[in-house]
C-alpha cells in the first residue's frame, strides 16, 4: 500500500473534491497533510470545508490560486513538499461548455498540463509520488440501449467539456510512458451528494422544487446517466491512489442507471415527501424544454475491473443517497442561495435569461 504525506487536491473547494478531502480526514484515516489548491472559480466555495478547517486545524491547508498559473503551483508543490496530487480542478458543466468552450480548453487542457510539467520537474524520476487524474465517463461518448463503457472503450467525446477532459487523460498518459511519472487515472460516471453545485440536474431540480420553479427537462428525458454517491466516488479514488496499479485507468460507476425522467418524478416524490406535499404538486412542475446540443443518449459504466482488483464497489443505494442528498439540500438552502448568488447569479441571468 503507497502511502504520503502531503497531498495536493486541486479543485478541492468544488463537489467532489471537498468531499473527497473530508472523506480522506474523517473515513479513509489518512494521517498526513492536505493541500487544497483551488482558484475558487463560481463553482469553488471554501466554506464547503468549514468543518474540516475547524477539526483539522493544521493538517488542512487551504492556497487560492489557478493550476494555469506554473510559478504558483511550483512554489506549492515545494513549499509543501507534495509528494501526492489527486486533480479534480476542472471547468465541469457540459452546458456552460456548449455555451464558451474558452475556459474549459484553458483549465482542463492547458491546467492539467502545467500541473503535469511542473510536478515532473519537482518530483525528477522519483517513483514514491503519484499523480492521479480523475476523470470522466463522458469522455468514452454516447451509448445506445445497450452495452458498457470499459477502460478500454475507444474516446468518442462529443461536447467541449469531454473533448477537453479526453485530451487531459492523454496527456496524463503520455507523462507515463514518456517520463514515467507514476500515475494513476480514474473515469467515473455522474455523481451526486451534498455540495453539489445547483446547475446540475440532482440539485438544480431540488432547488427548483422547493421554489416551486418548473423543472427543465431537456428533449423528451429519456437520456440516461448512471448515478454514484459522491463518498463512494471517494472511496474509489482512496483505493486507486493507495493500491492501483501505475499507469492504469479505473473505470468507477454506480451500477445505478436511470433516465432522466424518471429521476426527476423520483426527485419530486422524495422532495414531496420530506416536505409534506402533495406528489402531484411537485410532479406538476416538470417542463420539456429544447434539447441540449449533442446531447449524449446513454452513459453507463462497467467496473468490474475496480471491484476485481481493488475490492471496491459502489456501497450507497441510490434510495439512501437520494434521502441523504435531499434531506442535505433541505437542511442548507443557505449554503444554495449563498453560492448560487453573486457571480453565478449574473452569468445563468444573461445566457439563461426565463429558465
Ligand atoms: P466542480 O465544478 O464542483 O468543482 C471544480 C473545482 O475546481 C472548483 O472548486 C473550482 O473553483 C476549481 N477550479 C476550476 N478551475 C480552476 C483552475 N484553473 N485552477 C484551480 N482550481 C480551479 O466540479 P466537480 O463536479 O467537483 O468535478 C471535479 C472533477 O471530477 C472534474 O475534473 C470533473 O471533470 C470530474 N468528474 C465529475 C463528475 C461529476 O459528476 N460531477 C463525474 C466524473 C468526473
Ligand atoms: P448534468 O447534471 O448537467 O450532467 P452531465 O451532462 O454531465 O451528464 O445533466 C445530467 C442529465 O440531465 C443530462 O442528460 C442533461 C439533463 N439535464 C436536464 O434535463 N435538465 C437540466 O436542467 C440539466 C442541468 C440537465
Amino acid at each position: 500500500m503507497r502511502e504520503f504525506e502531503n497531498i495536493l487536491v486541486t479543485g478541492g473547494a468544488g463537489f467532489i473534491g471537498s468531499n473527497f478531502i473530508r472523506y480522506l480526514f474523517k473515513s479513509a484515516g489518512f494521517a498526513g497533510r492536505i493541500i487544497n489548491f483551488d482558484k475558487l472559480t463560481y463553482a469553488g466555495n471554501p466554506e464547503s470545508l468549514e468543518d474540516v478547517r475547524e477539526e483539522f486545524g493544521l493538517r488542512y491547508v487551504f492556497e487560492q490560486g489557478d493550476i494555469c498559473d506554473s510559478a504558483r503551483v511550483t512554489e506549492t508543490l515545494v513549499n509543501h513538499q507534495v509528494d501526492a496530487i489527486v486533480h479534480f480542478a476542472a471547468e465541469s458543466h457540459v452546458d456552460r461548455s456548449i455555451l464558451g468552450p474558452s475556459e474549459f480548453i484553458q483549465t482542463n487542457i492547458m491546467g492539467t498540463f502545467t500541473l503535469l510539467e511542473a510536478a515532473r520537474s519537482f518530483w525528477r524520476q522519483r517513483q514514491d509520488v503519484l499523480f492521479h487524474h480523475v476523470s470522466t465517463d463522458e469522455v468514452y461518448g454516447s451509448l445506445g440501449a445497450t452495452g458498457f463503457f470499459v477502460e478500454t472503450t475507444a474516446y468518442d467525446p462529443r461536447s467541449p467539456y469531454s473533448a477537453s477532459k479526453a485530451a487531459s487523460d492523454h496527456l496524463v498518459s503520455a507523462y507515463f510512458h514518456t517520463y514515467h511519472l507514476p500515475v494513476t487515472k480514474s473515469n467515473c460516471s455522474n455523481n451526486y451528494g451534498p455540495f453539489h453545485f445547483p446547475e446540475k440536474l440532482i440539485p438544480l431540480m431540488i432547488q427548483k422544487i422547493q421554489r416551486k420553479e418548473p423543472l427543465p427537462v431537456y428533449g423528451d428525458g429519456s437520456n440516461v446517466r448512471d448515478w454514484l454517491y459522491v463518498v463512494d466516488h471517494a472511496e474509489a479514488i482512496w483505493a486507486i491512489i493507495t493500491t492501483g496499479r501505475l499507469g492504469e485507468t479505473y473505470n468507477v460507476g454506480g451500477e445505478n442507471e436511470w433516465r432522466n425522467l424518471k429521476l426527476v418524478e423520483v426527485l419530486c416524490d422524495t422532495v414531496a415527501e420530506a416536505t409534506h406535499r402533495p406528489k402531484e404538486e411537485t410532479r406538476r412542475l416538470i417542463t420539456f424544454v429544447k434539447d441540449r446540443p449533442g446531447h449524449d443518449q446513454r452513459y453507463a459504466i462497467d467496473c468490474s475491473k475496480i471491484k476485481s482488483e481493488l475490492g471496491w464497489k459502489p456501497r450507497t443505494s441510490f434510495e439512501e443517497g437520494l434521502k441523504k442528498t435531499v434531506a442535505w439540500y433541505l437542511d442548507n438552502s443557505i449554503w444554495t442561495e449563498r453560492v448560487t448568488s453573486g457571480t453565478y447569479r449574473t452569468w445563468i441571468e444573461k445566457n439563461y435569461h426565463g429558465r
